[in-house]
């Protein structure tokens, strides 16, 4: 068994910067809203610490940067001294245990409602089109959204710090670096894509103007902790809350390489098989283009299996993979590759409720006599 798992491409080492980590099944960033009042909470350190291993790499749930980034209930944020703070024992768990750990900084831009803004306020995007109301994952419920109010140009810096005092305080907080969300039709990527963005300042228009948020936020980082304790996730094929790119290829390479630039450690992208309804046209290979251009480390998610994640690597098509509802469902996930063993189904109903254990830290392990 031992000899078969060393041949298994992804529980080999890499290389991530100055991390060594043991093998490549890397924890996806998983929104799980059990952070009550924005503020980290103790059961998070027990959930966090189940799905850490030695030299494994983990990527918290998306986090605020701000008091206007939050689009859901109950999401973590880093933006105050009392969430930095509660942050600090989940952080130290994973590094006892010799995980690797990064903070998704996130701002939610549109996809939030006036009740989750101080002040009651609308939120805020590169665009004041609103979202039309969106049935939620329970099939029931339908989500409305405050139409955004489009930001000023000359307020952009500002927001810009917003990313930039977050990485700050994750670092303060212990985290061994950030991870920018430019993914999945929330702020950064309002801009990114063109269904959305329809500015005509610098900040829109050509690709060039639509990827100028991200990486002023990308160059304001890198500069405030360091470039090799950066990285950041794209989704240019996904259209997700109404996000869609009409050229997604052209603006998945443009920002690879525009990357190069910056020298962050790594790039972190979505295949299009996480487009919804199943609707992908795309193959399993559409990322390849961006891995070759950019010169870091490149991680792949979106759909991947035990299969086709050791095949990606292999092929030389990612150096990692983040896995999302599979690592959700299984907190011994590496373990569980290592052995071919079944794993856990996940409970789609438990992803979003607050309870402190159930679908959260009571999916079980494998038995303990291997
Ligand atoms: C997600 N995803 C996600 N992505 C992200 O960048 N930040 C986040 O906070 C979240 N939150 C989140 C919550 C839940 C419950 C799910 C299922 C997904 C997307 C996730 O990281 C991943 O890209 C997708 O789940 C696709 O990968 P899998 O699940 O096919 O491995």
């Amino acid at each position: 068994m031992a000899d078969q798992a060393s041949t298994l491409p992804l529980l080999t080492p890499h290389k991530l910067g100055k991390f060594d980590l043991s093998h490549r099944v890397v924890l996806a960033p998983l929104t799980r809203q059990r952070s009550y009042g924005n503020v980290p909470q103790p059961h998070a350190i027990l959930y966090y610490s189940q799905r850490t291993s030695n030299g494994g790499f983990l990527l918290t749930e998306a986090t605020g940067v701000s008091d206007t980034a939050q689009g859901y209930p109950d999401t973590p944020g880093i933006w105050t001294k009392e969430q930095v703070e509660a942050w600090k024992p989940i952080v130290n768990t994973v590094h006892a245990k010799g995980g690797v750990f990064f903070c998704q900084i996130w701002h939610a831009g549109r996809v939030s409602k006036s009740g989750f803004q101080p002040n009651g306020q609308a939120p805020i995007s590169s665009t004041d089109k609103p979202l039309t109301p969106q049935i939620q994952s329970n099939g029931i419920d339908v989500a409305q959204f405050t139409p955004p109010r489009r930001l000023m140009t000359d307020e952009i810096p500002q927001i810009v710090n917003d990313f930039r005092l977050a990485a700050r305080n994750a670092m303060e907080a212990g985290f061994d670096g950030v991870e920018i969300h430019g993914a999945h039709g929330y702020l950064i990527d309002q801009f990114l894509k063109d269904e959305v963005n329809d500015r005509t300042d610098q900040y829109g228009g050509s690709l060039e103007n639509r990827c100028r948020f991200a990486l002023d936020i990308v160059e304001a980082i890198a500069n405030e902790i360091g470039a090799d304790k950066v990285g950041i996730r794209f989704s240019p094929f996904a259209d997700f809350m109404e996000s869609g790119d009409s050229s997604p290829k052209e603006l998945g390479l443009y920002l690879a390489n525009a990357l190069n630039k910056y020298g962050i450690l790594y790039c972190h992208m979505v295949e299009p098989r996480m487009k919804k309804f199943g609707k992908t046209i795309e193959g399993p290979d559409s990322l390849v283009p961006m891995r070759k251009a950019f010169n870091g480390t490149f991680i792949a998610a979106g759909g991947y299996d035990r299969e086709d994640g050791n095949n990606a690597v292999a092929e030389g098509h990612a150096d990692l993979v983040a896995f999302g509802r599979w690592f959700l469902a299984n907190p011994d996930l590496p373990k569980r590759f290592e052995l071919n063993a079944p794993l856990n189904k996940y409970d789609r109903s438990t992803f979003y409720t607050s309870d402190a254990v159930v679908g959260y830290t009571d999916y079980p392990f494998l038995d303990s006599t291997d």
